[in-house]
């Protein structure tokens, strides 16, 4: 990406979003468009003004309470139905959340018979299959909880739901007082998009699974359902690849400003990959080729066109490095990476990156990614590389990530669907405002309202509803350092971008957005999250 906002680069990428973005703030998408993705058998959206006590983020797509409550106490069971293991670890996600809090047993068992009054109750047995693969019904009681959803993701998503609903002191890991209520009513929701992302950039610096897993927990809470590796860059290779170890042992060895760096094990990546899959989220790995390639170019000589291995790369330039697309070896190279890591991934994608390959000849970049796909597709995974791949011919599976926006239409010319992560909008490393101490600015500042106040299907020109998988947005980390970073350049953005991706666009709003999101302040502190207060936002 670009990192030097002096450079020709930053004026030229400027010219190109006020000619290929549609520069205005969000409007409502024409009915044609809104049918595409929202669920045509569904109950109709009801435009629901959420009373000021409840804030859930994503606003759910329908909602009704009745005034009543349901209290949580010591004698509260949950129970899941029916007895399989995996509705018996959601089961278990939802006690594990909940028990630090409240102090209270919450055990937990597969339901055999109605489940006692007082309790909390999961279940995937004769729920409304219209809620599709990720909706979820809650209906709240004073006598009952009962989750229902077609699949154990949808009652996943309820969880986080629930969670929203109850007093924010509930995230604490040390016992708070209660009481814990829970509106009484029922909310009936389902995503807008299937792809809900956000993308962590661990080759300029690196963060361990700790940080990673720390950070699933925290996008689960949203609902974000994609988390974007992006595994390799100029400054890092950040994956073991054990017929090409050098990758990680010597290409893995430092990072932008000269640190440590460091690489994920195999086995590391394969708990990381268990872990997110825990939370309903997939993990999408991305080698970045042919440009971004230095940390491989100055680990294997022969990737080179004049065999000679380049030294690390510790700077914030972009677009100087290339494989050499002439030799053999680099499509071996290719195929051996992508193979070990399709072997390791259950998800069905890989990206290849593609962009910025200003330092490979158009025609040879064009053969490649021609011929990356089909390496990608030998090895079973669908393949995704940023808006730039679409200069090639494209294979009908392959998604197109668009962050610049003119070639995006192209892909979508093709027939092929994007990602949208206009950057203007969607990049977690540009700065707030000018008084952000981290990030850059070459997209301009994004405040928590220009986050928000945007709609994927009107932000550039040529691209509809009926094109869009979804949203994701990047965090590229040239000047982010640690978890608190993360933090700061992500919270509270990431909510509006995981309400972009779930809720139904029509009746999103900023004054009502702001004042719930508000509302999840104390929630972000029990979480310790280092989130940024803007004051845009009537925090509470
Ligand atoms: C990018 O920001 N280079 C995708």
């Amino acid at each position: 990406m670009f990192a030097n906002p002096s450079s020709q680069k930053y004026s030229a990428l400027a010219a190109l979003f006020a000619a290929t973005f549609i520069l205005t703030s969000c409007r409502t998408p024409p009915e044609a468009l809104m049918s595409a993705h929202t669920r045509e058998t569904a109950t109709p959206i009801r435009k629901t003004a959420i009373t000021p006590t409840i804030a859930v983020i994503p606003r759910p797509a329908s909602v009704a309470f009745t005034g009543e409550t349901f209290t949580l106490t010591a004698d509260t069971q949950i129970f899941v139905e029916p007895d399989s293991p995996e509705l018996l670890a959601v089961g278990q996600y939802l006690a594990e959340r909940l028990r630090p809090a409240t102090a209270y047993p919450l055990p937990m068992q597969a339901a055999t018979g109605a489940p006692p009054p007082g309790s909390i109750y999961l279940t995937t047995s004769g729920s409304d299959p219209t809620l599709g693969e990720e909706g979820y019904e809650l209906t709240v009681t004073p006598q009952a909880v009962i989750l229902s959803a077609p699949y154990p993701a949808g009652l996943f998503w309820g969880i986080q739901t629930l969670r929203q609903l109850l007093p924010p002191a509930v995230e604490s890991l040390t016992p708070q007082a209660g009481p814990w209520t829970l509106p009484a009513g029922t909310i009936r929701d389902w995503p807008r998009f299937p792809w809900r992302g956000m993308m962590l950039d661990v080759s300029r610096h690196f963060f361990g699974p700790a940080e990673v897993r720390r950070l699933i927990d925290l996008l689960a809470l949203y609902k974000i359902n994609r988390l974007h590796l992006h595994l390799s860059d100029d400054q890092g290779w950040r994956i073991e690849i054990r017929s090409w170890p050098n990758l990680a042992f010597h290409g893995g060895s430092t990072q932008v400003g000269g640190g440590p760096g460091g690489y994920y094990t195999q086995e590391e990546y394969a708990d990381l990959i268990a872990y997110a899959r825990s939370r309903y989220i997939i993990i999408v790995p991305e080698i970045d080729m042919p440009g971004h390639t230095n940390a491989a170019l100055a680990s294997y000589p022969e990737l080179n066109c004049d065999g000679v291995a380049p030294p690390l790369y510790t700077g914030t330039e972009v677009g100087f490095s290339s494989l050499c697309l002439e030799k053999e070896v680099t499509y071996r190279f290719v195929d051996d990476v992508v193979s070990e890591i399709a072997a390791l991934t259950p998800g069905p994608y890989f990206h290849i990156g593609g962009d910025e390959a200003m330092a490979t000849p158009l025609p040879q970049y064009i053969a490649f990614v021609e011929r990356v796909q089909h390496i990608v597709q030998s090895h079973g995974k669908q393949m995704i590389g940023w808006e730039e791949i679409a200069q090639a011919s494209l294979l009908s599976t392959s998604i197109a990530q668009v962050w610049h926006g003119g070639m995006g239409r192209e892909a979508v010319r093709q027939g092929n669907r994007v990602i949208m992560s206009p950057a203007f909008k969607a990049y977690l490393d540009m700065k707030y405002t000018p008084d952000t101490p981290l990030g850059l600015h070459w997209a301009g500042y994004i405040e928590v309202r220009d986050a928000y106040e945007w709609d994927p299907a009107t932000v550039a020109e040529g691209i509809g509803e009926e094109h869009i998988l979804g949203v994701e947005a990047p965090l590229w980390t040239e000047t982010i350092q640690t978890m608190a970073d993360i933090e700061w350049m992500t919270f509270p953005r990431l909510m509006g971008y995981a309400e972009i991706g779930w809720s139904p666009a029509s009746g999103r709003d900023w004054e009502e957005y702001r004042s719930r999101l508000g509302r999840h302040g104390s929630r972000l502190e029990a979480l310790g999250v280092n989130f940024y207060r803007s004051p845009q936002v009537p925090w509470e």
